[in-house]
């Protein structure tokens, strides 16, 4: 088990793996403690997940019946959330469009209210703050909702946060901390020596890889994570990509269709305050296949019409797909490897951005301490090999 003392720490060169939110938000933590962080994206930071998220802040109301062990670590990191877009915004000035009037869940037909019900069971035996709304009361609140509509659920902690902003902001926020932040420097592999990281070997068009000397390696590079060569077999990630697409139509920001984050049967609506209103999402199981399809704006369009008409008089702004990294059971992987020096942070699938500050706190944490916090010990890589061997 990786085991470091503070001094060793202290003098530790860290390198990180991938430049989305949770890379960067791990730098920033360890930049603050005064340590010395490079953070190696391939492209641009902030352009592949953390670009393609909508933002939603749905620990509550995007529970899935399968995903019940992700409760506890998903609700204390919308606790943080407000805390962390203050300490952003302030660090670097970027307003990162943290909204907290709720969250809703609507039913169109009588089918989606039996559906609903059913959804709502659920979040009653988890004891989650979830109600119920009458068709009048949905429409109360958000009156441009198809007025056939049937029913549906408030969440009042469910939110949102502008990704986009969020990512631009934690770069400035890595750079004032005292980050290398190495954009367009892709990582061919983790160099290991004696079960222990040595470094990263970077990779380099017609030449060989550089070497670039870590003692502690952090695995933040999301649905490309399993490509990242080097590692001892019981150390691959089981992560894949899961492609969504998405696009964005924009409001009169002065009259809004829309104030709340509200999921449709097949779509989900997220509205902010500069106009735009975000559709997602597909989930698609193609690779890391970028094609936007027709099939695709389709069903989004279709969806968000049949739930909000009026977004057929609405400009569609923009277009685009991104890649879940998901991992075997879709929860993300956190905390210590088999390989001594190497730190795990992927596969955070559909809750990258909610779950960015618990993943800084408690992976900085395990760095700093050399113990896993017991938060993401249910989340540990050897859930899989546990799995193999009774399997
Ligand atoms: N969390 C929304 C999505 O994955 O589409």
């Amino acid at each position: 088990m990786f085991n470091i003392s503070k001094p060793g720490v202290s003098a530790a060169r860290i390198a990180v793996i991938g430049g989305g939110v949770v890379g960067l938000s791990i730098a920033w933590r360890l930049g603050q403690q005064g340590l010395a962080v490079a953070v190696f994206e391939a492209g641009a930071c902030g352009r592949e997940a953390s670009w393609a998220a909508a933002g939603m802040l749905a620990a509550q109301i995007e529970t899935e019946p399968t995903e019940e062990g992700l409760l506890p670590l998903a609700r204390e990191s919308q606790r943080l959330w407000p805390d962390f877009a203050v300490e952003l915004e302030r660090a670097t000035g970027i307003a990162v469009g943290f909204r907290d009037e709720g969250t809703m869940m609507v039913a169109l037909t009588r089918d989606d209210a039996e559906k609903l019900r059913f959804t709502h069971d659920l979040h009653r035996r988890m004891d989650l703050p979830i109600s119920w709304l009458s068709a009048a009361e949905v429409l109360a609140r958000e009156p441009h909702l198809n007025p056939r509509l049937s029913g549906g659920l408030f969440s009042p902690l469910d939110g949102q946060v502008d990704n986009r902003l969020v990512a631009q902001a934690l770069v400035a926020a890595c750079r004032k901390a005292g980050c290398d932040i190495r954009e367009n420097s892709p990582v061919d592999g983790v160099e290991i020596v004696d079960g222990r990281v040595t470094g990263l070997q970077l990779h380099r068009p017609d030449q060989d890889p550089i070497f670039h000397p870590a003692d502690i390696v952090v695995m933040a590079a999301g649905a490309w994570s399993r490509g990242i060569k080097g590692l001892p077999a019981r150390s691959r990630l089981p992560v894949r990509p899961v492609k969504g697409q998405m696009l964005a139509l924009r409001m009169d920001p002065a009259a809004p269709l829309l104030r709340h984050v509200v999921w449709a049967p097949n779509c989900y609506l997220v509205p902010r305050r500069d106009g735009r209103l975000i559709v997602g999402a597909t989930t698609e199981e193609r690779g890391f296949d970028r094609t936007q399809t027709a099939g695709g704006m389709l069903a989004l369009l279709d969806g968000a019409w049949r739930a909000l008409p009026g977004i057929e008089e609405l400009a569609v702004d923009e277009f685009w797909c991104g890649f879940r990294p998901g991992s075997r059971d879709d929860l993300p992987i956190l905390g210590m490897s088999d390989t001594e020096g190497l730190i795990l942070a992927t596969g955070h699938h559909r809750n990258g951005i909610l779950l960015t500050p618990i993943t800084a706190q408690t992976i900085v944490a395990a760095i700093v301490s050399g113990r896993i916090p017991e938060l993401i010990r249910p989340f540990a890589l050897d859930r899989f090999q546990a799995a193999a061997v009774s399997a």
